[in-house]
């Protein structure tokens, strides 16, 4: 699970496009509805503008943007910087613990996004895995376990790739209260918070009485723009400058006509925008869910995300299988090896298809 050279997510994009038959591609995480009317709308308009507003924006972000993104979240906006997606704001989130001399090492789950162990490893940082609970949650008293002297971050990722497990407000409280004990970050990446399917269940970290916690977050998946690169990292006061400067020194800026468009949208879009997304993907989780019963697999139900993992009889999720699955099931799903050893007989299907319900088919046809 380290070679990073070529995640295995591409390459089975590429074996499912070049594959004999018909195949359903449950491997992206790319939302398939539309986004926010105001995204469209708001490009147009930023096409016909003057030329001064093609220049450079400031380098951490519009400052209605960061101002509209901190009323949202209760924070001041000088702790925002807007960041080219979540994955930014996690990199530099990492960087700034690694260099920050409390240790070596990142805490994160098995199974775990796999950025976050790659990107340590690209850091000279070294990754020690926890395992979840056999919901898939992770339990802060394991964390407080792996903790010692060495960490310099903690990471967790709630709604969860690829379990879809929810931690509420008690455990992210108790993580930030083992970063504290030892000076470390707690980094916790919330980008699929719009997608929570028990009302109540989500608590964000920024809710943790701690100056030790960053919360990363974006709209890639919330407003359906993968492509647009908008994201941004809610810092400690004590981090922004440092953040900042690393954040221009690799960047210069982010990309000025997406901010614009995400800012019309955030002030634009009504919640129902949300709410009728979360209930498309619920429709389509259970769904998928009775038919993953027809074909006898294990599987936890995704309290949030949309992701669910599954687990076949005799059928590990290993890349080979992965490719007999696209071959002999139509249906393409990421073996669950890609995501750590806890999860290494299961694969992830992501459910952003307008045609899960075929998959579904497909799979307890397959297996049943
Ligand atoms: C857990 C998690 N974090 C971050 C990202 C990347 O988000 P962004 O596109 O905003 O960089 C993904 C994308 O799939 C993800 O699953």
């Amino acid at each position: 699970m380290d070679d990073y050279e070529r995640p295995p997510f591409f390459h089975l994009m590429e074996y499912a496009a070049d594959a004999d038959r018909d195949v359903v591609d449950m491997v992206s995480g790319n939302p398939d509805w539309e986004p926010p009317e105001a995204i469209r709308s708001g490009l147009q308009r930023y096409a016909e503008g003057s030329v001064e507003t093609f220049q450079y924006p400031p380098s951490e972000g519009l400052v209605d943007l960061r101002a509209a993104i901190a009323e949202r979240h209760g924070v001041d906006a000088e702790r925002v910087v807007v960041t080219n997606g979540t994955g930014e704001a996690n990199y530099l989130a990492m960087a700034t613990a690694l260099e920050g001399g409390s240790g070596g090492e990142v805490v994160m789950a098995d199974p775990v996004y796999p950025y976050y162990h790659k990107r340590t490893r690209m850091l000279g940082g070294t990754p020690r895995f926890v395992p979840v609970e056999p919901d898939g949650t992770l339990d802060p008293a394991a964390v407080r376990q792996a903790a010692g002297e060495d960490t310099a971050a903690i990471v967790v990722n709630s709604p969860n790739n690829p379990t879809g497990a929810v931690y509420g407000e008690a455990s992210k409280r108790d993580l930030a209260a083992v970063a504290d004990e030892h000076d470390a970050l707690l980094i916790s990446d919330e980008v699929y918070e719009r997608f929570v399917y028990d009302e109540g269940a989500f608590g964000s970290a920024l809710a943790a009485d701690s100056g030790n916690v960053v919360v990363t977050n974006a709209v890639s998946k919330s407003m359906a723009i993968t492509g647009f690169r908008v994201g941004y990292g809610i810092f400690p006061e004590r981090l922004v400058d440092a953040v900042r400067t690393r954040h221009m020194l690799v960047n210069v800026a982010g990309s000025r006509p997406a901010q614009r468009a995400v800012l019309d949208a955030i002030e634009a879009t009504p919640e129902s925008y949300y709410e009728r997304n979360r209930d498309r993907l619920d429709d389509r989780i259970g769904t998928f869910c009775d038919a993953l019963d027809d074909a006898g697999a294990a599987y936890t139900r995704p309290q949030g995300g949309f992701y669910v993992m599954a687990r076949f009889d005799g059928y590990p999720g290993t890349l080979g299988n992965a490719e007999r699955l696209i071959d002999e099931a139509g249906v393409a799903g990421m073996p669950g090896d890609a995501f750590g050893d806890s999860r290494a007989s299961w694969f992830r299907f992501a459910l952003v298809t307008p045609r899960a319900a075929e998959a579904a088919e497909r799979l307890s046809a397959y297996f049943g």
